[in-house]
């Protein structure tokens, strides 16, 4: 059975006002209130209507919250499904600046007035870079920019013990995503839980590949506006398939920030700790920035961090210095992972995303350049 529409939930609520008698002022039939119950199966949007009656007095705009944390409750309960509230907006990423201005241009885009000016709405978009790059902040970012419910959807716990179940698990977790439309569908390091894919006719049984492949029939079938935010770290374990024209609208390439980048996300995290932009001069953050050469978002992150907690632990005010001593004793993990940096580079210059920069190329010079000063990790920068 599906789950009840709109029609029938606004039938839930009539037999609830009236099996509880519920005067006319304490009563409102919200189109929001019923989109807020979609979702629901018929005794679960019962049980959250009369537990708004009975708690509240009342079923009216005000209860929204209420039916929203029945249905997160049910979403969660069903497993493979988790409700988000993100708090990041789009302008607490730093650089992204293509990707950021694609998602801006489409923030009206599921509207009615969209649909009837012609649009179809978007359907999604795949992001790969190496870790840490912000690809997860820009799903919730997303999100909030576009005020829809965000879901994500946790391809590790799709896999289900008996025969035929993982398959039943995908299926409802895609229905359920279909009924909360329009909404986000997050699928969070899809490659994780695709790595098996080659060997998988041999070692599954062919579970894997059967699960994607419904996956990949909806994503490219689907009509219900639901958006697809993918993102992956390594593209080796990807599918050729997920790449194909018509699946996505967009694949974009997350690489490390450059300077620029790095200034800004830098400022970023200061302002998000209660620094101001004045604390410290645009001179004195491109220096670090400089200093910092390919960390990722999430390592100048950690930066920021860490010279906060000397600064407290000195008891003073954050300086400069904090913040260089503290790049100067991490280590990126780029600088680990030539290789992977390498192939993701040379695997998106050949499907023609954007061209990666030199930034590799780089990084290797600086820390030649490093090795033969022979000041190795003190961090002196280098031009
Ligand atoms: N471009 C960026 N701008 C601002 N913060 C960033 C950026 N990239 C990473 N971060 C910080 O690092 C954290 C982890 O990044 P995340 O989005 O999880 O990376 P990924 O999903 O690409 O591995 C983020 O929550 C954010 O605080
Ligand atoms: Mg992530």
């Amino acid at each position: 059975m599906p789950l009840p529409g709109i029609g029938e939930l606004k039938q839930i609520m009539q037999q609830a006002r009236q099996r509880f008698d519920l005067p006319e002022r304490e009563y409102q039939e919200s189109p929001r209130l019923l989109e807020a119950a979609l979702g629901l199966s018929t005794s679960e949007a019962q049980l959250a209507f009369a537990r708004a009656i009975t708690e509240k007095g009342r079923l009216t705009e005000a209860e929204i919250p209420l039916i929203v944390g029945e249905k997160e409750q049910v979403i969660r309960k069903s497993g493979h499904l988790e409700y988000f509230h993100p708090k990041a907006r789009l302008d607490d990423i730093g650089g992204l600046d293509r990707l950021k201005a694609w998602l801006q241009r489409r923030n009206q885009a599921f509207s009615e007035e969209a649909r009837e000016f012609g649009l179809e709405a978007p359907r999604g978009v795949l992001l790969l870079g190496l870790p840490g790059t912000g690809k997860s902040l820009a799903a919730k970012a997303v999100a909030n920019a576009w005020q829809l419910p965000l879901l994500r959807l946790d391809m590790g716990r799709i896999y289900g013990g008996i025969v035929g179940q993982s398959e039943e698990n995908m299926r409802r977790a895609l229905h359920m995503a279909e009924t909360l439309s329009p909404c986000i569908l997050w699928v969070d390091e899809i490659e994780k839980a695709l790595s098996g894919m080659k060997s998988s006719g041999s070692t599954d049984g062919g579970t894997t590949a059967r699960v994607l492949g419904s996956f990949l029939t909806w994503l490219q079938e689907k009509q219900k506006p639901v958006f697809v935010v993918a993102t992956a770290n390594h593209i080796e374990h990807l599918p050729p398939e997920l790449l194909r024209k018509g699946r996505v609208d967009e694949i974009f390439f997350v690489d490390l920030p450059v300077e620029a980048d790095r200034v800004e996300i830098l400022k970023i995290h200061l302002r998000a700790r209660g620094r101001r932009d004045e604390d410290f001069s645009e001179e004195e953050l491109r220096k670090l920035a400089r200093q910092a050469q390919c960390f990722t978002g999430a390592e100048l992150e950690e930066v920021v961090k860490e010279a906060l907690f000397r600064a407290f632990d000195d008891g003073r005010q954050l300086r400069q210095t904090d913040l260089a001593d503290a790049i100067a004793e991490t280590t990126p993990l780029s600088q680990t992972m030539h290789e992977l940096i390498r192939d993701t580079r040379d695997w998106a210059r050949g499907v023609q995303l954007q061209p990666a920069a030199q930034l590799l190329k780089n990084c290797r010079l600086t820390r030649r350049v490093q090795k033969l000063r022979g000041c190795g990790r003190k961090g002196k920068t280098h031009s």
